[in-house]
């Protein structure tokens, strides 16, 4: 590799708080472990509303050994462009939910508007040899504008969400715009094999270029090349959390109430692509078909909120409440509640200890770009008396962890035959699973990922930078 800095950039940066815990977010945790380790800057929205008209420049700030350049967004900035064309278009077109695509041009422009922004925050503050690295659909037209600019470093750009199919991504107006912004870049990465083919597939049926053997791609004359990097996790630092976890007092408090039940734990944001109403009702029907099951098991769920500000989310969080209210309702009793259900946010060494104890992680999302909390369950888990990972077949992490019991969550009477069959399965059929899944993760973990990325990006030539 160069010498240069890493210079990533993304809507969301996860500063550590006042506790030294991380913000939920898949990838917000990963890239944290990735830049403490080659050191470099930060750059991305602050998390607050800007108060002052003409307050440009992004605040910098140190922390972890990593530089942190931090912008504030007015609230119709943030309105258009983060609740705006990011998550009320790309985000529920990207994960199939076309129906829940609320497209304006206003929000459009609102998004385009916050890239440049971003790109002429970025202009002063990288330097010639620094590899600058976007991250996710917030920022899909940033290398464009930094190029337009002048910029003449290496731009990657990784999609942490899955890419659509080509008549799912002619939903979103003006999409060929996004398709050819993507051409800006010198590498483009995908979370899995299908992702990098239905881009290809986009590209096609469009006329806009075409992917080659080698993975390269030529888009009006740009050249640039595309990849596939599963996301993983900090695989070693799972393990050893969920060992501590073990001797941690409140954790063992939580142990000892649930001792004499099951326990099936899920943890998600509250997102309607996480699949979780999904997953209470397929618990109801693997407790109405198995009633040795009854007061002896419990689903753990932890669903921080999220994106709240959507009427989509707002929705869902309602529907989820009366939902686990109902099932408790019906089937509860004085001493026994099925569905332990909570809105807080939970630090990583509660997540290891709770992903230990638990006998299933259930991970049913309908449509997810990777899933790290399949992959953390694993990594948690005790080598000499694992737990059975219950898994969509739509998450990206199930071309991964093949050792997964796979399920397909739109099935409910499936998943809760799966669930069964996870809570049955025999210590030596756990064991073998769990082993192949657990190689996979130490081979494939977050650094890897990052350097993987990084050393492809730096070998990229492209003519793009002149
Ligand atoms: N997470 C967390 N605290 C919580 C719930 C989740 O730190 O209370 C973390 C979780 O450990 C995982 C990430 O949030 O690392 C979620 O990543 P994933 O890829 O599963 O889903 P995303 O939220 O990125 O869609
Ligand atoms: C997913 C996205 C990330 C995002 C995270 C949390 O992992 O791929 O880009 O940061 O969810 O969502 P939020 O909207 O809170 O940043």
């Amino acid at each position: 590799g160069g010498d240069g800095r890493l210079v990533i950039v993304s809507n969301r940066v996860a500063l550590p708080d006042e506790h030294g815990s991380l913000p939920p977010g898949g990838m917000a945790i990963a890239l944290n472990a990735a830049l403490q380790q080659r050191g470099g800057l930060w750059m991305g929205w602050s998390g607050k509303v800007k108060t002052e008209k003409n307050q440009v420049s992004p605040t910098m700030q140190e922390a972890n050994g990593i530089t942190y350049a931090l912008a504030d967004l007015s609230q119709k900035d943030l309105d258009e462009y983060y609740y705006g064309f990011a998550n009320r278009v790309l985000w529920p077109v990207f994960h199939c939910r076309v129906d829940l695509a609320e497209y304006n041009d206003a929000r459009k422009s609102g998004y385009y508007r916050v890239n440049r922004l971003f790109a002429e925050s970025l202009m002063p503050l990288h330097r010639e040899d620094d590899v600058i690295w976007v991250q996710d659909y917030h920022l899909i037209p940033l290398g464009k504008e930094l190029r337009e600019r002048g910029c003449r470093n290496r731009i990657g750009f990784f999609l942490h969400i899955p890419w659509p199919p080509a008549d799912i991504l002619a939903t979103v107006p003006l999409c060929e715009e996004l398709l050819e912004a993507v051409s800006f870049y010198d590498l483009v990465g995908f979370q899995t094999d299908d992702d990098l083919d239905n881009f290809a597939e986009c590209l096609r049926r469009r006329n806009l270029g075409r992917l080659m053997k080698d993975r390269s791609c030529l888009v009006k004359g740009r050249e640039f090349r595309c990849g596939v990097f599963p996301i993983g996790i900090d695989t070693a630092k799972f393990e050893s959390l969920a060992e501590l976890a073990t001797r941690d007092g409140d954790l063992q408090e939580v142990y000892k109430r649930t001792a004499g039940c099951d326990v099936a734990i899920g943890v998600d944001r509250l997102d309607y692509s996480k699949g979780i109403d999904q997953r209470i009702v397929a618990f109801r029907h693997f407790l109405d078909r198995n009633s040795h099951r009854v007061r002896k098991t419990l689903l753990l769920q932890i669903t921080p909120k999220s994106r709240g500000e959507i009427p989509a989310y707002l929705a869902l969080q309602k529907h989820i409440a009366e939902l686990v209210g109902s099932v408790n309702g019906e089937l509860g009793t004085i001493d026994w509640v099925p569905v332990h259900y909570t809105n807080r946010s939970h630090g990583p060494l509660q997540l290891a200890g709770l992903y230990r104890l638990a006998r299933v992680g259930l991970v049913t999302p309908l449509r997810d770009g990777m899933n790290l909390v399949a992959k953390e369950y694993v990594a948690a888990q005790d080598p000499s008396n694992p737990g059975v990972l219950v898994l969509s077949q739509f998450a990206g992490a199930a071309g991964e962890l093949e050792g997964a019991v796979l399920v397909n969550p739109y099935d409910p009477e499936a998943v809760a035959a799966s669930t069964e069959q996870a809570f049955r399965m025999s210590p030596d059929e756990r064991k073998d699973r769990w082993k192949a899944m657990k190689h996979s993760l130490i081979g494939h973990d977050v650094y890897r990922w990052c350097d993987g990325f990084i050393a492809k990006l730096e070998a990229a030539d492209s003519p793009a930078r002149g």
